[in-house]
């Protein structure tokens, strides 16, 4: 990676991504989106305040799909790489199914970052769950995050109920209900979100609660200019043009002409998916009734892939009827050409320059046209345009005023601005040379990254740029994740009975570790839940750790803010059933129920005087009935009952894992039995000299230290011990 420069991570999960060859329209998740991304990676890489760019997308081995989707790492530019990293499983899933995994995505992106030489600046989600995991990695690196949503939950469940899908059945297949309230979260806090229109913020996000709220920036997206080049290029390089492409432009000809007598006239060209929203009954209306437009121009319209109009779905079979008896009813043989097939890669910005080479007009008669990339493409080739007044169009006019917009719900408005920019040859000319320029300018990948840039680096702290500000910066505590990847050492306490016993050598230790802070992070581990671990550091006036792990490890919390480590709750949750588990224990007359701040979610808490074998028939018990569970017992009075997955030394592995800690920088200190399993780790274990008797069989156990110091003092020998201080 270079030194100097941004270091960005894209995050795009569901989908089929890969640095070449994208398989668009596989399914409904392999789209334009992961189009976007992998262009907006490669070329944001190129841009010189640039060191390095991830492209963060989760990996999938399953024998259905290519192998390319397995890799770890695809370098796929200069700069540019795509990241993958598993979770649910490794088969390919529709992403209305990754919303479970999500936690466990994040965690493992944590570690990978871990393993870098430095966090990233920005992290940037595209899409609903991309955003979430963007929203999670940046409070741990307290940096910016972006969002681009790409589609909106509410529209795509107002579309579906419009179509007659009932709603439960909505939010079953799509999750929508999820969905939207993490979109609605991530307006809240996204510091920036990218739409490529301004319609898209009023329309989209302007329907959610907090739509007002939210801060947007318009960036339009960049189109490929090799392939929509200006018509005179064609015209003065017919020479240069490939075989394929000149047999593409005969055989659009050869199509045209079929259908005119007169093909020499300019041609009014429209070109669309089959779909009554398109308002193509709108257009021949507007032509069919103008004979002065007739005598001017022929008109083409090219409507999708049609083969066996019976057998198309009843949407686009409708229009396509329409379209025929329109023909027929206005009598526009010899003027109206209705092509069969067209490929839109590879003919469409031919046939864009044809038309143009006719001195014809691009019009895209749509009542509401949320973007309007034809548009953009007609321009780019230097063929004027008509459109609607609204939306994407307003925005594309305004930009590079290449045409007129009209009210297309009124046919003479439609047939008015065709025939001036038809007759008027100066204005098709002012225009064509508009749509060229303008195009280039404002929809060049180039400007889309240089303006994304620019967003990216206005919410930067200065600092990153001057490193004269550095002594400044030490004062200011880092966010957990930033300091966690950081630090090799890393102290784990108890706080009962070993930090707190012993007032003087308390704060000894904490002066210690305040001196040590730029190279030992510390926590405690505690049986105690937040409220009362909060209440003992308070009573006791100790500052706060780099993390709480709390309610004998169910819970884990990072400093200075207090978040929830949730991907740990998600982890521990496997198999948990804390109302079977109480059913299965109320017979036991001596099991005393603890009071409210002894229960948590993920822990059940007792009082048990252990006599005869009570401990046996707890556990008996609970096998009996297969419930997987973790049972504690300590000080020969606390029970706790905890997930199997949980317990405090698990919960310390999971965070060596996540953080990436050595297990001998790890010293872990405790004095009582529900310290024993995270004593018996392979990290370094401390036992104070005031130990509990459950504890004295591991006197002959690797890696454990009996301190000669009792409480803090004890904690103290041991990281002298261990070379830790
Ligand atoms: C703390 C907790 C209690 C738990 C005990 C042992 O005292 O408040 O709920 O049972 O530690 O882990
Ligand atoms: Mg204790």
């Amino acid at each position: 990676m270079k030194k100097n420069g941004l270091y960005l991570q894209l995050i795009s999960i569901h989908g089929l991504i890969r640095g070449h060859s994208l398989e668009l329209g596989r399914d409904a998740d392999t789209g334009g989106q992961t189009k976007y991304v992998v262009e907006l990676a490669k070329v944001l890489a190129t841009h010189e305040d640039v060191a390095q760019v991830d492209l963060i997308t989760r990996l999938i081995r399953d024998k259905n799909i290519s192998s390319d989707y397995s890799k770890p790492i695809e370098e796929i530019s200069d700069g540019a790489r795509i990241v993958r990293i598993q979770c649910g499983g490794r088969k390919y899933l529709r992403k209305e199914l990754l919303w479970p995994h999500l936690e466990e995505f994040i965690d493992k992106t944590i570690k990978f970052i871990t393993s870098q030489e430095r966090p990233p600046d920005i992290f940037h989600g595209h899409y609903a769950d991309a955003g979430y995991v963007a929203m999670q990695l940046a409070a741990a690196f307290d940096t910016p995050f972006f969002f681009t949503g790409h589609s909106m939950g509410k529209n795509k469940l107002a579309k579906l109920l419009a179509d007659g899908m009932k709603k439960n059945e909505i939010i079953r297949q799509y999750k929508i209900k999820t969905r939207i309230d993490t979109e609605e979260t991530l307006i809240e806090k996204a510091d920036m979100i990218i739409t490529s229109t301004q319609q898209e913020i009023d329309n989209q996000y302007g329907l959610y609660a907090n739509g007002a709220a939210g801060k947007y920036t318009v960036i339009p997206p960049g189109i490929e200019l090799d392939a929509f080049y200006p018509y005179y290029d064609s015209q003065l390089d017919i020479d240069l043009l490939s075989e394929e492409a000149k047999q593409t432009k005969i055989t659009l000809r050869n199509e045209l002409h079929r259908f005119w007598p007169n093909p020499e006239k300019p041609f009014v060209l429209a070109v669309c998916r089959p779909d009554h929203r398109k308002n193509i009954t709108g257009l021949i209306e507007a032509y069919g009734m103008d004979k002065e437009l007739q005598a001017i121009a022929n008109l083409a319209i090219f409507a999708g892939i049609r083969q066996d109009i019976n057998s198309m779905e009843d949407n686009e079979r409708a229009v396509l009827t329409d379209m025929l008896l329109q023909m027929d009813r206005y009598d526009l043989y010899g003027k109206l050409a209705i092509p069969k097939k067209h490929d839109f890669a590879t003919e469409v910005p031919t046939l864009y320059r044809m038309c143009a080479q006719s001195h014809g007009v691009f019009i895209n008669p749509a009542l509401v046209e949320p973007f309007g990339l034809t548009l953009i493409e007609a321009s780019a080739c230097g063929l004027p345009i008509v459109a609607t007044n609204d939306g994407g169009p307003v925005d594309i006019i305004k930009n590079c005023e290449s045409g007129l917009l009209v009210d297309v719900g009124q046919p003479e408005a439609i047939s008015g601005a065709l025939k001036e920019i038809l007759i008027e040859q100066s204005l098709w000319d002012t225009l064509s040379n508009n749509g060229i320029n303008g195009v280039r300018k404002h929809y060049s990948w180039s400007t889309h990254c240089k303006d994304t840039i620019e967003q990216y680096s206005r919410l930067l702290p200065e600092q990153q740029v001057d490193s004269s500000k550095s002594n400044l910066q030490q004062n200011i505590r880092p966010s957990f994740g930033k300091r966690l990847t950081s630090i090799r050492k890393l102290l784990i306490t108890d706080i009962d009975n070993t930090l707190i016993g012993d007032d003087d050598s308390l704060y000894q230790l904490l002066d210690l570790l305040d001196e040590h802070r730029s190279d030992l992070a510390w926590g405690v581990a505690t049986g105690r839940s937040l409220e009362l671990t909060l209440e003992a550091m308070t009573e006791y006036n100790i500052p706060m750790p780099d993390i709480l792990i709390c309610s004998v490890g169910t819970e884990m919390y990072y400093g200075p803010d207090l978040r929830m480590d949730k991907g740990w709750q998600q982890h521990i949750s496997n198999k948990w059933k804390p109302e079977l588990i109480k059913e299965t224990l109320e017979q036991f007359d001596f099991l005393v129920f603890q009071e409210a701040e002894g229960q948590r979610s993920h822990k059940i808490s007792y009082y048990l005087e252990n006599t005869d074998d009570r401990l046996e028939q707890v556990q008996q018990s609970l096998n009996e009935r297969k419930l997987r569970c973790n049972v504690i017992y300590s000080h020969n009075q606390f029970l706790d009952i905890l997930p199997s997955r949980a317990s405090k030394g698990k919960a310390v592995s999971y965070l060596r894992f996540k953080y990436d800690f050595l297990p001998r920088f790890v010293m872990v200190a405790g004095d009582s039995g529900n310290d024993a399993d995270m004593l018996q780790g392979n990290t370094r274990g401390l036992i104070v000299g005031n130990y509990s008797e459950e504890l004295a069989y591991l006197k002959d156990a690797a890696r454990v230290y009996f301190s000669q110091g009792k409480y803090a003092a004890g904690i103290i020998e041991g990281l002298r011990h261990y070379g830790l201080l």
